[in-house]
């Protein structure tokens, strides 16, 4: 019973899946998108670009480049019943929550572009989710400041919008300044795949059933909500908050993690996969540096978060099981230096993750995948003869 289950041949039914779109080696710490290296496309590409690549296998031309925004554009109104959804919730609702009963929405809204039968139907549910969910993810974050909801404005460009469609007041335009659009890019691309991850695999197998690609993202949005997953995000800045609060002393923090009968994690720290150090942490390390040194911002978290990595990565406990700084160990540092409050850190990850989401529901479906049904080892009770309830 407690032998390794082997895979079926053909993949099926054994819960694994073949996909040409991301490769991750966990030892050599390695992650590529369609055979490109993340150093290469977070320095060289843009987030649209590699949504592209992602989902349609390809380096787009700058034809199909400026093709793929225009058709995206086309898109970005978002029913405005959908604000009688939003209206429903109570402020202090938690950003995925709210943005995972929206994305189900557009179910209701978009009947057409739920189960695409043809390339065109799936380009055109491709274009509508990369559209609509970035206005709905603002919108959760409109909705805890009692904004009013922004539109998509289609004179600038996709990830400028999401700083329009996050800041821009009626009381006046919004600057929008371009080393928050780059640091941002880079950040959407370092998040957009990254393999059979929880809230992907949970994306594939809902999409299995046939249900559709809001459906399917929808249950994406809430695995990814997990503190475990996305939300270690919001919860490694809490965890730099509360140390920083204290004096910063991290030696005590790293005790607390080691400690059996204490259930704290370092958060940001550990993976699935990655035995060595993950390559988007690296990125994302000197992007922290960069983007403050750049906005002349002199943040005490990140001393601190350098401070927990160094002390971490000498310590027994953490280089015997192999654990290393993660994606959101130093994301978060990002997202507060430019303005994003906590509560949206798992957001963001979404917004990147999205096209990874979508690439990967189409893989499973193009492929004609059959129905999910991970396989168990059974480790229950033997055959037993049921007892009346008197005699037990
Ligand atoms: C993401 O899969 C992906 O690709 C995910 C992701 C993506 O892009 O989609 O990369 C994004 O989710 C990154 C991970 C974000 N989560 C966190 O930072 C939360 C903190 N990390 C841990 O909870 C943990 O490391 C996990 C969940 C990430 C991984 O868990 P594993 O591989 O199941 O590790 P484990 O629970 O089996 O732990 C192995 C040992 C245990 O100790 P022992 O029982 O051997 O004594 O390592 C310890 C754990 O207690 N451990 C930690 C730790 N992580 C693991 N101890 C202290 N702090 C930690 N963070």
């Amino acid at each position: 019973l407690t032998g390794a289950i082997t895979l079926d041949p053909g993949y099926k039914n054994s819960g694994s899946c073949k996909s040409e779109i991301t490769f991750l080696d966990g030892e050599e710490g390695i992650l590529r998108y369609r055979g490109y290296s993340i150093e290469e496309l977070a320095e060289k590409a843009d987030f649209l670009e590699v949504s592209y690549l992602l989902i349609f296998g390809e380096l787009p031309t700058k034809t199909q480049l400026e093709k793929f925004e225009n058709d995206i554009r086309k898109y970005t109104l978002v029913n405005e019943e959908m604000k009688n959804i939003i209206d429903g919730f109570p402020k202090t609702a938690h950003p995925m929550g709210v943005l995972a009963s929206l994305t189900s929405a557009l179910t209701a809204f978009n009947p057409k572009s739920v189960n695409p039968h043809n390339e065109k139907e799936m380009y055109e549910a491709v274009c509508k989710t990369m559209g609509k969910f970035l206005v709905i993810a603002t919108w959760t974050y409109r909705k805890s400041m009692g904004y009013p909801l922004n539109y998509y404005d289609n004179t600038k460009g996709y990830v400028e919008n999401f700083m329009h469609l996050m800041y821009e007041l009626p009381t006046g335009p919004y600057k929008i300044d371009s080393t928050v659009v780059q640091a941002l890019d880079k950040l959407f691309i370092l998040h957009a795949d990254h393999e059979q991850n929880c809230s992907t695999s949970t994306v594939r197998i809902v999409g299995s059933s046939h249900a559709g690609l809001f459906a399917s993202i929808a249950a994406g949005v809430s695995a990814l909500w997990g503190p475990l997953h996305g939300g270690a995000n919001q919860a490694v800045l809490e965890m730099l908050e509360e140390i920083h609060k204290n004096g910063g002393d991290v030696d005590k923090y790293v005790l607390k993690a080691k400690d059996k009968d204490d259930s704290f994690r370092l958060m940001g720290f550990g993976h699935r996969v990655y035995k060595n150090f993950d390559p988007r942490a690296k990125i994302i390390k000197k992007a922290a540096d960069d983007v403050l040194n750049s906005l002349g911002i002199d943040d005490p978290l990140l001393d601190i978060a350098k401070k927990l990595e160094k002390v971490a990565l000498e310590d027994d406990y953490f280089k015997s099981r192999n654990l290393y700084p993660n994606v959101d160990f130093y994301s978060g540092i990002i997202y507060r230096a430019l303005g994003i409050p906590s509560e949206m850190f798992t957001v963001m990850f979404a917004i990147g993750r999205l096209p990874g989401w979508i690439a990967q529901w189409k893989e499973m479906r193009v492929n004609k995948e059959p129905i999910g049904r991970p396989r168990q080892v059974y480790v229950g009770s033997p055959l037993r003869d049921f007892v009346p309830v008197e005699k037990r």
